[in-house]
């Protein structure tokens, strides 16, 4: 099929985050889309933050942050987590905020799932810091698990498009991953 050009600032579907850090003291969130994992073991994961963040100073401060997924009944405040700098408003107050094992890390109760990740490496980019950082823990709801694991039928994590800006559920599953292609397997080993 015929293949259009399209802008390089185009980006690929992402999982919707509200990022949390201690900032001068108070805990601050904002909405983070730019998260990916980047390490096998030890379990890396690495976050796009702007230069201009105030969260992106709480991480620089304290060397922790956190990473929460929010569902769909929490769409809207982490919305809003992304229109305002908690430079200006109290962002911690829309939710019930917990703390885990490094304590400083901030995470949000209404979130089913909550990672709290210790900043190992900061790769300076022209306009964003991308922070990457160890997941210490994992915080889910019991009710999200399946056979002890966060089952994404349970927690339904949002999902952003760019350049229609829109906040998507997940759809079906497909078919099982490391599963699948074996069908074309001839006997080659891994
Ligand atoms: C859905 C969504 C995703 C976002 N993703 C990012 C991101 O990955 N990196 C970033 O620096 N800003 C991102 N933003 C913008 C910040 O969340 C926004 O500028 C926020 O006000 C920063 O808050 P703070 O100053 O309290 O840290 C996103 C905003 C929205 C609505």
């Amino acid at each position: 099929m015929e293949k259009i050009r399209l802008e390089p600032t185009l980006a690929l579907p992402m999982p919707v985050t509200l990022v949390g850090a201690m900032v001068e003291g108070k805990p601050n969130f904002m909405a983070a889309a730019w998260v990916t994992r980047v390490n096998v073991k030890p379990p890396l994961i690495g976050v796009a933050v702007n230069h201009r963040q105030y969260t992106g100073q709480g991480i620089r401060e304290t060397g922790i942050f956190s990473l929460c997924l929010p569902g769909p009944d929490a769409v809207a405040k982490t919305d809003y987590c992304g229109l305002v700098s908690g430079r200006k408003v109290d962002k911690a107050a829309l939710f019930d905020v917990f703390y885990g094992e490094l304590k400083t890390a901030p995470m949000i109760r209404e979130c089913p799932l909550c990672l709290e990740v210790r900043l190992t490496q900061t790769v300076e980019l022209p306009v964003d810091n991308f922070y990457i950082g160890e997941i210490v823990a994992g915080w889910a709801d019991a009710a999200i698990l399946t056979d002890g694991a966060p089952d994404v039928t349970k927690y339904r994590p949002l999902v952003l498009t760019m350049p229609d800006n829109r906040y998507w559920s997940l759809g079906e599953s497909v078919a099982d991953a490391w599963s699948v292609g074996k069908v074309f397997k001839k006997g080659e080993s891994e």
